[in-house]
């Protein structure tokens, strides 16, 4: 063991965006929307609140939950996809607006799992030098890129961001083991491209633009059994039963997913964090957020054994298994 959570954080824009207020603008209903999804009323950036304004805020938090300063991290890695620029990343905007000013940063880019792929690569630097004080973030604002006229997509996602501050501890707790997939077969089932190529041998053909386009049906078949399946190798792997995990943190995607997890893998629903109904789905942010609003509500104790799954575009998936 070794890898430990020091700290916890979330940002969260301020308004809200309801079910009611899509119907407004989409041929859509908030029962219709509430009954396939789970959700109601994601939070939707404004002024202000550019990914990387979210995941500063974010850090902290998180920052303050470890009792540091930003001086005192050594690397800072975001998971997202909704940057408001290609480059710089947004990891050194948040390393500018922390003043972070002993950290090299970068982003990576997993859609949905990338704070689990991070929380992984923060757990490998550690492993390699335990001084290492690492920032993860998940942060996305993918309502800039959304096609709000598209109501199999827009209704489902939210912006947001959450972080963690990883360290060295001896003892018991820490970060055990991920079990993580991709499927670049499958990209076309959840994709977003870049805007148009300024070099015209590279354009590609059928671009629709900078946004979330989604099978949504066929996303649902898959992302059940692979989290499914990613939990299930996890848990051999281990040697453990689901029955001595403490907490389930699953990617939020939407409530029909969760519970047909939650079925499948027949674990109690009061071990499982679910908020999608308030945040929608945040990509990169939600298992953060998550993580940071369970621990903020006591339910994490030291000892737990605490179980995340995810799944999302690339596509990509995985669990991972942690002991506070
Ligand atoms: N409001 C009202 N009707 C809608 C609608 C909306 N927001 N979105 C789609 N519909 C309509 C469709 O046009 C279709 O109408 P039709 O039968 O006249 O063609 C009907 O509802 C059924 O569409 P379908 O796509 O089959 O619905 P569904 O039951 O599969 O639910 C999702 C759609 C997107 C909610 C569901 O497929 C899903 O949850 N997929 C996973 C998405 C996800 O979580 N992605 C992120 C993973 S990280």
């Amino acid at each position: 063991m070794g890898t430990v959570i020091l700290g916890t954080g979330s940002c969260l824009p301020v308004k809200r965006v309801s079910n009611h207020d899509l119907e407004g603008i989409l041929d859509t209903s908030d029962e219709w929307i509430q009954s396939r999804t789970g959700i109601k009323a994601p939070r939707i950036s404004g002024k202000g609140e550019q990914t990387y304004n979210l995941a500063t805020e974010a850090a902290r938090g998180a920052l303050d939950m470890a009792g540091m300063t930003a001086d005192q991290l050594d690397i800072i890695v975001v998971a997202t996809i909704s940057s408001h620029m290609l480059m710089p990343s947004c990891a050194c905007f948040v390393q500018k607006e922390l003043g972070a000013t002993k950290a090299f940063a970068y982003d990576i880019n997993a859609a949905c799992s990338g704070f689990l792929y991070a929380l992984d690569l923060g757990d490998k630097y550690i492993r390699a030098d335990p001084t290492k004080k690492i920032l993860i973030i998940g942060a996305e604002a993918l309502s800039a890129r959304m096609n709000w006229a598209d109501r199999n997509t827009c209704i489902l996602f939210g912006d947001g961001a959450g972080a963690a501050i990883l360290g060295h501890q001896q003892g018991e707790s820490g970060y055990i083991n991920s079990n993580f997939f991709s499927d670049g077969n499958l990209w076309h089932l959840l994709y977003m491209h870049t805007a148009t190529s300024n070099n015209a041998e590279l354009c590609v053909e059928d671009n629709p633009g900078v946004h979330v386009v989604m099978e949504g049906r066929e996303i649902f078949k898959y992302a059940v059994k692979a989290m499914e399946d990613a939990v299930r190798g996890l848990l051999i792997k281990e040697k453990i039963t689901i029955d001595s995990v403490n907490l389930v943190i699953p990617h939020q995607a939407n409530i029909r997913i969760l519970n047909n997890l939650i079925e499948r893998l027949e674990i109690p629903k009061e071990k499982v964090f679910i908020n999608v109904a308030e945040y929608g789905n945040t990509s990169a942010a939600s298992i953060p957020i998550a993580l940071d609003e369970a621990k903020r509500e006591g339910r994490i104790s030291t000892g737990d054994t605490i179980l995340f799954c995810t799944f999302g575009g690339g596509l990509t998936w995985g669990a991972t298994l942690i002991k506070w």
